[in-house]
């Protein structure tokens, strides 16, 4: 028998929580940001949590606050679900880096979520699990670009027209085989702002699904508005 003879609770999600989100203005660490009057983090983990592949999550929080966050968290954990807290890095990409560290080995399937896309509905989650479990080793959720989309030289001149139609937005939770994102990891040298990025420079074919409206990503105080009302 395997750790996990069905797909529930077959995946581990890695959730970098300790951005500092600067473009939300001043005040506490994004992730600790509140709507609605709770954390944008518990937001993010209680939809996460909800997807019944999940069987792990690793938050990584901003260093100063692990043991506050893991109590914060802590009514969120089930005997379905284990939850770990550990300590984010100095960037986005460390911060996962450190979380997928934390991932027990029997978890072969690891989903990476912003912390800052607190409203993703679980069934979004479970797509993307889907995915992977059906062979993708690389799997981001995505939606079409509805802006025209125009490129411009430093001093703000157009200098061309992208065809929106060949573009797509990119959101989380992404998803991998654990042993692709390890490899990818592994391989960056440079800063990426999303894990998919590092599996392309690997060469890997990284497969889409439709992404969700609510998977939007809270970064300024705009985004936080519109995630009250959509509350
Ligand atoms: O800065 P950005 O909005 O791209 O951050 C995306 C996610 O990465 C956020 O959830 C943020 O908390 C996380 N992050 C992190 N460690 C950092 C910087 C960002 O976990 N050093």
């Amino acid at each position: 028998m395997t750790a996990h003879p069905s797909v529930r609770g077959d995946v581990a999600v890695l959730v970098p929580a300790a951005g500092m989100g600067v473009r939300l203005g001043p005040g506490a660490p994004k992730a600790l940001r509140l709507l609605r009057g709770e954390p944008l983090l518990m937001h993010a983990v209680r939809r996460v949590a909800a997807a019944p592949s999940v069987g792990c999550i690793v938050v990584a929080a901003p260093a100063d606050a692990v043991d506050d966050v893991a109590a914060m968290l802590r009514p969120l954990s089930s005997p379905a679900v284990r939850l770990l807290v550990v300590a984010g890095g100095a960037s986005r990409q460390a911060s996962v880096a450190a979380a997928l560290a934390a991932v027990p080995e029997e978890f072969g399937i690891v989903l990476v979520h912003d912390a800052a896309r607190a409203l993703t509905p679980p069934e979004l989650v479970e797509t993307v699990a889907d995915a992977v479990r059906g062979g993708h080793g690389a799997v981001i959720p995505v939606l079409a670009v509805v802006d025209t989309i125009k490129q411009v030289d430093n001093s703000g001149v157009v200098v061309g027209t992208v065809d929106r139609s060949v573009l797509r937005a990119v959101q989380t939770p992404q998803g991998f085989r654990r042993d692709v994102l390890t490899s990818a990891h592994a391989a960056a040298v440079d800063e990426h702002t999303d894990d998919a990025g590092m599996a392309e420079k690997l060469g890997i074919p990284v497969h889409t699904v439709p992404g969700s409206e609510a998977a939007m990503k809270i970064t300024r105080p705009f985004d936080l508005a519109v995630a009250e009302l959509l509350f």
